[in-house]
C-alpha cells in the first residue's frame, strides 16, 4: 500500500488524504497512518489543510520502497525486512529462514551493534553510509558444494560495483572484495544442513559506501576503504542493493543450471588472488608460496616455497606484495 501512495505522490504536486484513499479504497485515517510510516522511514512529505499532502524529498534510507522501485528480479530481494538498527543480520535472517522465509528474502540494515564477521571476527557496522544485508538462499546442492556460494556472491558484488562505478573491484580469495587493495567488502556464509541436504545458507553482505573513514576504527582503517572514498563521489546505496540483487539473481541461477565451472572463469578474472605471492595463515598454520588457482570446488591451490602444490580450504590470505 505505501509504494502506491508514494506511486500517487510522485505523479501529483499536491494531494488531500481523502482522494488518495478514494483511489486507493482506503479510509483517510489509513492513509494518515501509512503517511506517518513513510515519514518514519526518512520520506519528506509535508501536509497543509488546504492543499493535502505533497512529496518534498524522496529518502536517502536503503528502505524496500525504494530498492524495489524497477526491481525486476523474480526472487532476490522480493521480500525485503528492513530495519535502522540491528544486533546482526544474521541472527534475523536465521530466524526467519527457520520459519520458512521464502528464498531470496533479504534482510537490510542501516547499522549494526554486532555485525559478524568471517572466523569470528566482528564487523563494524556504522550508520549511515554502509550496507549490512543478509540473503536467504535455499540451493538444491549437496553441502560440500556450499563453499562456492560465497564465491558466486562475490562475483555478482564485484560485477555490480564496477557497474556503478566504473572502478575495477577485485576478488582476493575467497571473498574479499578490494579496491586498490583495499577492503570495501566482505561476504559471510552460515549455514544449516543435514549431511545430504541444505536447508539454508545465509550470505551476509557488508558494503562500505559512503561510509566515512572516520567511522571505523584505526586498525580497520589500515586495510580497508569505502566506495566513495575510491571514486570520489557519495554513490546511492539504493541503486547498488537493486543492482546487485539483479546480478546476483542472473548469476546463482546460471550456477544452479550449469554448475561452477562458468563462474570459475569469471571469478578468476576478477581476483587478483590467483598468479601472485600469497601468504595463508589458517589457526596456528602459516603457508607461503604462489597462489596457482582455484579448483572446481572454489578451493585455493598453491605452490609452496618447498615446491608442494597444496590445496587451501580455509583461513587468511594476504598478498604478500602488500606487505
Ligand atoms: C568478512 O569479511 O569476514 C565478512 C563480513 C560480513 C559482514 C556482513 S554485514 C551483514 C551481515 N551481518 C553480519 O553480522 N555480518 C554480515
Amino acid at each position: 500500500m505505501r509504494e502506491k501512495i508514494l506511486a500517487i505522490l510522485s505523479e501529483r504536486a499536491c494531494i488531500s488524504g481523502e482522494a488518495i484513499g478514494q483511489e486507493l479504497g482506503i479510509s483517510r485515517s489509513a492513509v494518515w497512518k501509512h503517511i506517518k510510516e513513510l515519514r518514519g522511514k526518512g520520506y519528506q512529505i509535508d501536509s497543509s489543510p488546504r492543499l493535502g499532502y505533497r512529496l518534498v524529498k524522496v529518502t536517502d534510507l536503503i528502505v524496500p520502497e525504494e530498492i524495489q522501485r524497477n526491481l525486476s528480479t523474480k526472487f532476490i530481494g522480493r521480500n525485503i525486512i528492513y530495519r535502522k538498527e540491528v544486533s546482526s543480520t544474521q541472527d534475523i535472517a536465521s530466524k526467519h529462514a527457520i520459519n520458512n522465509a521464502q528464498e531470496g528474502t533479504a534482510i537490510v540494515a542501516e547499522s549494526q551493534s554486532a555485525g559478524k564477521a568471517r572466523r569470528g571476527r566482528s564487523w563494524v557496522s556504522p550508520s549511515e553510509g554502509g550496507i549490512y544485508v543478509s540473503i536467504i538462499l535455499r540451493p538444491d546442492i549437496r553441502p560440500v558444494s556450499a563453499v562456492q556460494i560465497p564465491l558466486v556472491v562475490g562475483v555478482a558484488l564485484a560485477k555490480s560495483i564496477q557497474k556503478i562505478t566504473s572502478l575495477k573491484p577485485e576478488i582476493k580469495w575467497p571473498n574479499d572484495i578490494l579496491i586498490n587493495n583495499k577492503k570495501v567488502s566482505g561476504i559471510l556464509a552460515e549455514i544449516s544442513c543435514e549431511v545430504d541436504r541444505i536447508n539454508y545458507i545465509l550470505v551476509g553482505i557488508g558494503i562500505n559506501v559512503n561510509t566515512r573513514m572516520t567511522e571505523l576504527p584505526s586498525d580497520v582503517r589500515v586495510l580497508a576503504t569505502s566506495i566513495s572514498n575510491e571514486c570520489g563521489r557519495e554513490i546511492s546505496r539504493v541503486e547498488l542493493l537493486r543492482h546487485f540483487f539483479t546480478e546476483l539473481e542472473t548469476v546463482y541461477v546460471n550456477y544452479l543450471i550449469n554448475g561452477f565451472s562458468d563462474i570459475r572463469q569469471v571469478w578468476k578474472r576478477l581476483t587478483n588472488t590467483v598468479g601472485s605471492k600469497v601468504k595463508v595463515i589458517d589457526g596456528a598454520q602459516e603457508i607461503r608460496g604462489k597462489a596457482l588457482d582455484i579448483d572446481e570446488n572454489g578451493f585455493l591451490i598453491i605452490l609452496t616455497e618447498s615446491g608442494d602444490t597444496i590445496r587451501i580450504t580455509g583461513g587468511d590470505v594476504s598478498l604478500r606484495a602488500l606487505e
